[in-house]
C-alpha cells in the first residue's frame, strides 16, 4: 500500500497564530502545508500572499504547498518561490501562459503543479504533458473552505492517474473521514483537508483517518 500524504488546508485556521497552527499541524502528523492564496478576482475571495508564505517557512520544516488561486500567476511565481514555497500549484483556466508558468517554477527549483476547476476537462492537461510534476483536482468551486465534495471528482482522480502516471494526483476541497474512502480507491497520492481538520476536536486523529478512509 502506497503512503497517502496530507496536506492541510490553513484556510481554515487561526491567522494570528499561523506559528502555532503549523506547528500543531507538523506535531500531528500534517506530511505537507497547504497554502490557499486567493486574489479577490480569479475566485471571489482573498487571502494571503508572499509574506505570509515567508512567515510560516520559518516556524515548519514541511513542505509549503502553495495553491495560486490568482490570475495571471506567471507575475508572482518567483516571489513564491523565494519566499520559501516547495510546490507552487496554478490553475489552467487563470494564464495564457501555461507552458511558461511551469518552466517558471521549475527553473527556480520548485515543484510545478497545475490545477482544474470542477467543470474543466482533465484532458485539458495533455497540452502540458512532461511539464508538470503535480495534478491538483478541485474536489469543490475553488474560493472557500467547508463545502461539498462533488462525487464526480473521484472520476476525474481515476482518469488523471491514467493519464498521467508519473505526476503526483492531489485532490482538494469537501475531503472528510467519509469522502477520503472515494479518492484513495481513485488512486489519489495527496489529500488536502482544511476544515475538517483545523475544526475537528482532534487533529492527528483526523489527520490519521482521513489518511486511512476510515
Ligand atoms: C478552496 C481551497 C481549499 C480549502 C479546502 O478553494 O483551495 O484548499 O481550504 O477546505 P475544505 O477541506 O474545508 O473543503
Ligand atoms: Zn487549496
Amino acid at each position: 500500500m502506497k503512503k497517502i500524504y496530507i496536506s492541510p488546508s490553513i484556510l481554515s485556521a487561526d491567522f494570528a497564530r499561523l506559528d502555532q497552527e503549523c506547528k500543531s499541524l507538523q506535531e500531528c502528523g500534517a506530511d505537507w502545508i497547504h497554502c490557499d492564496v486567493m486574489d479577490g478576482n480569479f475566485v471571489p475571495n482573498l487571502t494571503f500572499g508572499m509574506p505570509v508564505i515567508a512567515s510560516i517557512r520559518r516556524y515548519t520544516e514541511l513542505p509549503l504547498d502553495v495553491h495560486l488561486m490568482i490570475d495571471k500567476p506567471e507575475r508572482y511565481v518567483e516571489q513564491f518561490a523565494r519566499a520559501g514555497a516547495d510546490i507552487i500549484t496554478f490553475h489552467v483556466e487563470a494564464t495564457q501562459n501555461v507552458s511558461q508558468t511551469l518552466r517558471l517554477i521549475r527553473s527556480m527549483g520548485k515543484k510545478a503543479g497545475l490545477s482544474v476547476k470542477p467543470n474543466t476537462p482533465i484532458g485539458t492537461l495533455t497540452a502540458y504533458r512532461g511539464l508538470f510534476d503535480m495534478v491538483l483536482i478541485m474536489s469543490v468551486e475553488p474560493g472557500f473552505g467547508g463545502q461539498t465534495f462533488i462525487p464526480e471528482s473521484t472520476e476525474k482522480i481515476l482518469r488523471a492517474k491514467q493519464l498521467f502516471p508519473d505526476v503526483t494526483v492531489e485532490v482538494d476541497g469537501g475531503i472528510n473521514i467519509e469522502t477520503s474512502r472515494q479518492v484513495i480507491d481513485a488512486g489519489v497520492d495527496v489529500i488536502v483537508a482544511g476544515s475538517a481538520i483545523m475544526n475537528a476536536p482532534d487533529r492527528k486523529v483526523a489527520i490519521d483517518r482521513i489518511r486511512k478512509g476510515r
